[in-house]
């Protein structure tokens, strides 16, 4: 799973490099597999989200049809399966190599909260994956409130902008398994996802500035007794790494 996550990693990292303004979705999600099948893998894990600007939105967006807009953001939910084991990560980066300052706004409120959602990932914290995800409705509440929304109290309020579950098993399967109950506590040497996410429709009760935008960090954290390891620590996801990595900096070729 290591090797899975780290083929995966890389090739993020490179597909943000040969990404590019004008470029299509489908273009790199072929170079992203490109690049997975030939450090040795044998297939996607899954069929890949690369969603640009505002199809971010659209969770399961799979058309990957469009061209990249210059100024938008791109979310590319994509990784390979390594002998028999899948691996998941999503990264969301500027087409143009750097974030706006709204985006990088809205980006540092995800990341966040996904980096504290990782640090809770071992047995001491005696959490569930439904505890997990309790407290991620509230860190990106917390975070959201930070940057301007004004968010309703109550249950199901981020209903709107976090649509989805935090995170899930992964393993053999994409998403393992039908034995696992989220209601249990994390066990050592489990695998699972973090993956929150932002998606802000254009509706007049949030900030314009945000309108349109999808943001998702997803990493694989390896549950240990006392602290998580994260299986995709290759990927990018720190503000300059991404940009660096966008603008050739880390002394990665594209392909
Ligand atoms: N790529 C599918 C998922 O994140 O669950
Ligand atoms: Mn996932
Ligand atoms: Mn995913």
């Amino acid at each position: 799973m290591r090797a899975a996550a780290d083929i995966s990693a890389r090739a993020h990292t490179k597909t943000m490099c040969f990404a590019q303004p004008d470029i299509s979705e489908h273009v790199l999600a072929a170079h992203f597999e490109y690049l997975c099948a030939r450090e040795g893998s044998q297939r996607p894990a899954y069929v890949p989200v690369i969603a640009s600007g505002a199809n971010a939105l659209i969770i399961h967006y799979t058309a990957n049809n469009q061209l990249v807009r210059d100024g938008e953001m791109v979310l590319i939910d994509a990784a390979c399966e390594y002998n028999g084991y899948a691996s998941d990560i999503t990264r969301t980066f500027p087409a143009s190599g750097s974030f706006t300052s709204a985006q990088a706004e809205l980006y540092g409120a995800v990341l966040a909260a996904q980096k504290h959602l990782v640090g809770l990932c071992s047995v001491s914290t005696g959490h569930s994956l439904a505890q997990l995800h309790r407290l991620s409705c509230d860190a990106l509440g917390a975070e959201l409130t930070r940057i301007g929304f004004e968010l309703p109290l109550g249950a199901g309020t981020l209903d709107t902008l976090y649509p989805h579950f935090v995170g899930h098993p992964v393993g053999i399967d994409l998403h393992e398994s039908s034995h696992f109950d989220r209601n249990e506590p994390l066990k050592a040497g489990m695998v699972i996802t973090i993956e929150p996410g932002v998606y802000v429709p254009p509706l007049p009760q949030f900030p314009k500035h945000f309108h349109n935008m999808g943001i998702r960090i997803e990493d694989e954290v390896l549950v240990g007794e006392d602290h998580p390891v994260v299986l995709s620590v290759n990927a990018p996801k720190e503000i300059a790494d991404i940009e660096g990595a966008c603008q050739g900096m880390l002394g990665l070729e594209p392909f």
